[in-house]
């Protein structure tokens, strides 16, 4: 077995920084610390760098089957792991959607085949299939999707005795898309009446309203409630719905929250220079949203974050208001933004890991993975804190082939992703042939 010393980096983990050694061998890391050093082993210097957990998104759509002019299993986790994500949760606004068995298997297939990071994907909910969603298992499946608002792909759940049995029966975690449906098409219609078809890009904050993201996750925590089911609510972007919520730690909800960094870094007034590149569902919002948002964050009332990673094609987004798709691409850059966060002080490096790798292992029961643990598999990222990314068109993994972030330049960089105890990823070069594995669900 190879075995690899990744030598005085200082190690991000469960709530402390320690600079120490990580010996792995094979796949798992085999030991935190000081000690012997089997004959044969590779010493990489980390003196100066940081050593985090693999990040783990847990919502992202890398459009397979169907959409590849877009984007593929195989570009997108590559894109992922040049950033430092190692693990990810696909969503089911496929062509055709995921919403069966057969589905699922279809993506496995598929991602066993070409893809860089670790998999999960997700079961969507139809109006029709509670008899697959009651079938499901963990072998099968990280959680079951529901769109309780309309977005890209043609899966709004909007049956009132089908969301009732879905929260009482998902034997799974229910992952939710919350924005109601009927507020979102009356706005569209009066800026329709407004403006044309040529609807400015700053209201589409208003068409998708914070009144329609807080009747649609009142609803599904609600229902979360009433079933005590184990709810997942997807990119929250208000602050007015964190009061739904409760803070504390991870284990002790059975109703947890979500927040993705675009709506962390974002505000209304990106619309003026990004447009139609930062219209997303849902919108991004005001000052006060990403403030909330932040804080809430930083006290346990959000306990994931997450990128909604949905890439689009650069004519696609070029379109006026209500041809131009909603969601961006940002499964390369998520660690950079955030670390570029904690550089100006918003969130510290041990909220960070606890938020993309800590928590979404546990909310999920990912098995042996997002924790520096002995024993545990060695997905991990090294970035440098005094390091920089310039995002231009030569850095961009995406097959969709933008960024919003075009031209910025973060103040870190991911200096090696390792997958599986293998160099995956190592000073802007991918170094290894798709090696991602199906990850492991296990129930609480
Ligand atoms: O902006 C979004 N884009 N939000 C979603 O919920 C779906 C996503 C997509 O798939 O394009």
């Amino acid at each position: 077995m190879t075995s690899l010393l990744l030598a005085n980096g200082r190690v991000v983990n469960e709530g402390r920084i320690q600079e120490t050694d990580l010996l792995i061998t094979g796949d798992r890391l085999a030991r935190i610390g000081a000690g012997p050093v089997p004959a044969g082993t590779r010493v990489v210097d980390l003196k100066g760098l940081h050593v985090l957990p693999g990040l783990i998104d847990d919502q992202v759509h890398f459009r397979e089957p169907g959409l590849t002019d877009k984007a593929t299993i195989a570009s997108e986790s590559l894109a992922a792991i040049c950033g430092g994500v190692t693990s990810y949760l696909d969503m089911p606004n496929n062509s055709p959607p995921c919403i069966d068995r057969a589905g699922l298997a279809a993506k496995k297939a598929i991602a066993a085949r070409t893809s860089f990071a670790n998999y999960g994907f997700y079961l969507g909910a139809t109006n029709s299939n509670l008899d697959e969603i009651r079938k499901i298992t963990r072998a099968e499946a990280c959680g079951i999707k529901v769109f309780m608002g309309s977005s890209t792909g043609n899966m709004l759940v909007d049956d009132e005795h089908t969301l009732e049995s879905i929260f009482a029966d998902a034997p799974l975690p229910i992952a939710t898309h919350c924005e109601d449906t009927p507020l979102i098409h009356a706005a569209e219609a009066r800026a329709r009446a407004k403006y044309g078809d040529d609807v400015p890009m700053a209201e589409h904050a208003n068409i998708r309203s914070a009144e329609a993201c807080y009747k649609s996750s009142a609803l599904a925590v609600g229902l979360a409630k009433r079933h005590d089911a184990r709810l997942h609510v997807l990119h929250l972007s208000t602050a007015g719905e964190l009061e739904l919520f409760s803070a504390g730690p991870i284990e002790r909800k059975r109703i947890t929250a979500e927040a993705c960094v675009h709506h962390l870094w974002f505000d209304d007034s990106g619309y003026a220079a990004l447009g139609a590149r930062i219209k997303c569902n849902p919108a991004i919002k005001t000052p006060a949203d990403r403030a909330g948002l932040i804080a809430a964050v930083n006290s346990d009332v959000i306990d994931v974050i997450a990128t909604d990673h949905a890439p689009h094609t650069a004519e696609e987004k070029s379109r006026p208001y209500f041809a131009a798709p909603s969601g961006l691409p940002l499964v390369q850059h998520m660690l950079n933004m955030l670390l570029d966060q904690y550089h100006a002080g918003i969130f510290s490096l041990e909220t960070i890991v606890t938020k993309t790798a800590h928590n979404p292992a546990r909310l999920f029961g990912i098995e042996g993975r997002g924790f520096i643990r002995e024993g545990y598999v060695a997905d991990l990222v090294v970035v440098d804190l005094a390091g920089s990314t310039t995002v231009d068109s030569e850095q961009i993994r995406y097959r969709c082939a933008w960024s919003p972030f075009e031209g910025h330049t973060f103040r870190s960089a991911v200096v090696m992703t390792l997958l599986r105890g293998g160099i995956a990823f190592e000073r802007g070069a991918v170094s290894a042939p798709p090696m991602g594995a199906e990850l492991i669900f296990r129930a609480d």
